[in-house]
């Protein structure tokens, strides 16, 4: 139980908006609504200082707001140049109507 930290409510998310989290301990992440599933991501773009949150979603794309880098929101793979390094992604539980990831877990 301790080791899920609680993000935010299911609702607030929609889709093609992803909404930024700031969690005391953690890195600025990104909680997005892909066709009813949530995903949560690091926020930072892996290539430079930008929040993937002031980007644009189109489906399980997110492009970054800087320099047109891409990812998959699913998988944290990088898509399109000039992002090369897969951003972190985390394990999301739902409860309740509530976003929770598992802190210690993660994919890339
Ligand atoms: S900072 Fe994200 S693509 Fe350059």
């Amino acid at each position: 139980m301790s080791d899920k930290l609680r993000l935010c409510e299911v609702a607030s998310v929609k889709e093609g908006e992803p909404v930024g989290v700031f969690i005391e301990g953690m890195p600025a992440l990104a909680v997005y609504n892909v066709d009813g599933d949530i995903f949560v991501t690091d926020n930072t773009c892996t290539h430079g200082n930008a929040m993937l949150t002031d980007g644009y979603q189109d489906g399980d794309i997110v492009e970054c707001p800087f320099h047109g880098g891409s990812f998959d929101i699913r998988t944290g793979a990088p898509k399109a140049f000039p992002c090369q390094v897969a951003v972190k992604t985390y394990a999301v539980v739902i409860e309740d109507g509530w976003v929770n990831i598992l802190k210690n877990e993660g994919a890339a």
